[in-house]
């Protein structure tokens, strides 16, 4: 049921490991003593709402009753969760309305297109944003809000689902006039933390993904003895390598669903780490096709990369290849030779010392994610705390993000 993290082909001596040890756990301490802010995320599987849970099944309810289109806006950790989730499960349920993602960037072209789309199928909106002032999310709203209003007049407003917070913010205060069915983001959980409360949870269930397995396997994770031993060792062989001068950390599956849970934990990482000249530069490589690109700067070019690979036991699909395809692939499955093509990467790169650090999860369903989220968030939580920075706040993007305001007013002054 578990997740097992393998570090023995990081080159790492278990007394190195050792030694950082209590650091960890003084960290893992420091986030459970729910002293430091921003670590509501950390209680959210064993404090689990059910009445919040019930009413986000019963909203998701209302838009397959009405709609064949949800368009999900939100950027960084407002969309990448869901997102990730619903990747990796892939393919949706039938049944269910589509789920598809907007408000992430600022392009004009693929928001006439989703407009288009918002006209011809009988669509809903869940709008997400913490602080209800992101550029790209409110841009989306605003214009797609026009076209529901030319396509349902007034109505549209029982169309919109908002998940903002609880008090501050232009959206919450639109959300309270409009009437729009709106969940809150905690307080104390930032957005990158936020995918198992109701801005992973809503457009997931709405996706028809089961989300009480998935906060049950977030919840699981913390009733196995010795729980908290696998996030603890990967946080620690993720600083000692850093220390070791393996400042990138190429995060990889062979499993190409799982790429955009590679873009939830570029983020988780990116955002949390990185911070006062620290932390590990995250990158996502899907294989195989990233190995015909890539490949070659793992195995030959400068050696600051380690690799943590997310190793799936079972597949759920699998197809036996034809012989026309030859004498060593035909009658094979493509299981069969994705696990070769696994063991043979694993062994050129052991071959050139690429230190490797392999997370094996036993199947890819809602509940083993639940519990996969939550270990990375739990062990990234304690890394960032190892390096000496606030996991939970991203002054950088603050920055950009005044620097561009200031741009777009001095655009108004010249009008
Ligand atoms: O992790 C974070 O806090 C950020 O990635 C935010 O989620 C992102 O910037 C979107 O912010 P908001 O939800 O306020 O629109």
């Amino acid at each position: 049921m578990g997740i097992h993290v393998d570090t023995t082909k990081t080159g790492l001596s278990q007394d190195s490991l050792e030694k950082k040890r209590n650091l960890a756990e003084e960290a893992m301490d420091r986030l459970f003593s729910g002293e430091e802010a921003f670590t509501g995320w950390v209680s959210l599987p064993l404090k689990q709402d059910h009445d919040q849970i019930e009413a986000i099944m019963n909203a998701a309810a209302e838009v397959w009753n009405k709609c064949d289109l949800c368009v999900v806006l939100g950027i960084g950790g407002s969309s990448l969760g869901a997102k990730a989730v619903l990747d990796a499960l892939n393919p949706m349920p039938h049944g269910f309305p589509k789920v598809v993602f907007g408000g992430f960037n600022l392009d004009a072209a693929s928001l006439l297109d989703l407009s288009e789309q918002v006209r011809r199928e009988e669509t809903c909106i869940c709008v997400i944003s913490k602080s209800g002032s992101t550029v790209e999310t409110l841009i989306a709203f605003s214009v797609l809000k026009e076209v529901m209003y030319e396509k349902y007049g007034p109505a549209a407003n029982s169309r919109i689902y908002a998940i903002t917070d609880a008090k501050e913010g232009i959206l919450r205060k639109e959300t309270d006039e409009k009437g729009y069915v709106s969940f809150s983001i905690p307080e104390n959980v930032g957005g990158r933390y936020s995918v198992l409360t109701p801005v992973g949870l809503f457009p997931l269930a709405v996706a028809g993904v089961d989300i009480k397995a998935l906060l049950a396997g977030a919840e699981a994770m913390t009733v196995d003895p010795g729980w908290d031993r696998e996030a603890i060792l990967y946080a620690i062989a993720r600083v000692c390598l850093h220390e070791e001068g393996k400042t990138i950390e190429a995060m990889e599956s062979f499993d190409p669903s799982m790429e955009n849970f590679g873009q939830w934990l570029k983020q988780l990482f990116g955002e949390s780490e990185g911070k006062d000249g620290k932390g590990i530069y995250p990158t996502v490589l899907s294989f195989t096709r990233d190995l015909h690109s890539v490949g070659q700067y793992l195995q030959e070019g400068t050696p600051n990369v380690f690799e943590t690979m997310i190793l799936f036991e079972t597949v759920e699909r699998d197809l036996i290849i034809p012989e026309s395809a030859g004498a060593d692939l035909g009658g094979l499955t493509m299981h069969q030779i994705n696990n070769c093509l696994t063991k043979g990467v694993i062994a050129a790169h052991a071959k050139v010392g690429i230190p490797l650090i392999t997370i094996t999860v036993p199947q890819k369903d809602a509940f083993h994610l639940g519990r996969l989220i939550y270990f990375f968030e739990l062990s990234c939580g304690v890394s960032a705390t190892m390096f000496g920075v606030n996991p939970f706040n991203q002054p950088g993007v603050e920055r950009y993000k005044q620097e561009a305001i200031k741009e777009i007013r001095k655009l108004r002054v010249g009008k």
